[in-house]
């Protein structure tokens, strides 16, 4: 079947290891379902992968793609959750030490086909199509669960959303206001601001301006070039939820800062099954469409790796089936 796949490591150049051709069909152990994939969406995870990070040479090769929707065995429309925990883990599947996600430990969603738990198959919205679904299941339920579980957004509180034009950031920036808090937004280019009002943003900075006010919470993906800009943005008592680094995760902690402001640093990691069938309720009921910058069929692949890669997209890169 048709993949998009790892054949090769390299943190420098990470497209070089990426491969568009022929892979097995899956053999879904028991209990498992195969998805006939119809969309599945590109994120900054793939292009880790193809880093080194999370996936080792000893899987190689590995088919790429956390996320897709499609049609169940019986005929059934889905969306594929593609944290998978141990079977007899029973508690929030983001604690379990032995979870894994598709492409790690797992073939990936990047393909024809894909085997998943049957557990981990949610229905798909009909309000949706498939090239939106394919969204929800990485960067929209992280989104979530940053903002709601973790955050504690509220009507009304202010949420500064950094680096408005990512997967994670697009998603939060329509979540957060759709959830009536006031989100303002960093992003670097003049483009990507534009479209973050359009999205529901109030306002929207260059990374690094001092804000009007001090925010209640900071949605936290970039790392590094914005984490100062981050602690500094808020309020006594605010919180900073982190669930990414792109630029590096080794940032000047400003701990004075954090202990004096009495400042929460919260680490959060994709979501649950539970948080993905309220975030498909979430959209179904206020109407709202994951923000797709491109649809490509997956025969083009490399060239939604490429943008996103450079920097160039706002939301998110579908490949379609
Ligand atoms: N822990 C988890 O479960 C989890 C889940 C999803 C994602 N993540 C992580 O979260 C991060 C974002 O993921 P994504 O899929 O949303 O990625 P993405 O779509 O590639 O977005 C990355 C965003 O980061 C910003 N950025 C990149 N370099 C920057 C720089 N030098 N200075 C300022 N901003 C910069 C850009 O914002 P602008 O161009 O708009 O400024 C860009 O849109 C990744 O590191 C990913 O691995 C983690």
């Amino acid at each position: 079947m048709l993949a998009a796949f790892a054949s090769a490591i390299d943190r420098d150049d990470p497209l070089g290891g990426l491969k568009i051709g022929d892979r097995p069909e899956p053999a879904p152990p028991d209990g498992w379902s195969v998805i006939s994939v119809r969309a599945a969406s590109l994120n900054h995870h793939d292009l880790w992968s193809l880093r080194g990070v999370g996936l080792s040479e000893d899987e190689l090769p590995m088919i790429l793609g956390t996320d897709a929707a499609g049609v169940d065995e019986d005929g059934h429309e889905v969306v594929i959750h593609s944290v998978i925990s141990d079977p007899d883990w029973r508690a929030d599947e983001t604690f379990d030490p032995k979870r894994r996600l598709l492409s790690e430990g797992y073939q990936g969603a990047m393909a024809e086909r894909v085997a998943v738990p049957r557990r981990n198959v949610v229905p798909k919205p009909r309000e949706m199509s498939f090239e939106e679904a394919a969204c929800l299941p990485t960067a929209w339920l992280t989104a979530y669960r940053m903002l709601f579980t973790r955050g504690g957004v509220v009507p009304g509180c202010t949420v500064l959303v950094q680096g408005a034009g990512g997967g994670v950031a697009t998603a939060a920036i329509v979540l957060a206001s759709a959830a009536g808090a006031r989100v303002w937004v960093t992003a670097r280019a003049e483009e990507k601001r534009r479209q973050a009002i359009s999205l529901g943003a109030e306002e929207a900075f260059e990374p690094g301006t001092r804000l009007p006010a001090r925010v209640d919470v900071v949605i936290e993906t970039v790392g590094e070039a914005t984490w100062k800009h981050s602690v500094r943005a808020l309020k006594p008592g605010g919180t900073l939820v982190v669930s990414g680094a792109t630029t590096g995760d080794k940032p000047p902690a400003e701990l004075s800062r954090v202990f004096f402001l009495q400042l929460s640093v919260v680490g959060s990691t994709m979501g649950t099954l539970d948080e993905l069938r309220r975030l498909i309720r979430f959209c179904v009921e206020n109407d709202i469409h994951p923000v797709i910058d491109r649809t490509l069929p997956l025969t083009d692949a490399r060239e939604g790796f490429e943008a996103l890669l450079d920097g160039s997209v706002v939301g998110k890169v579908v490949f379609t089936v």
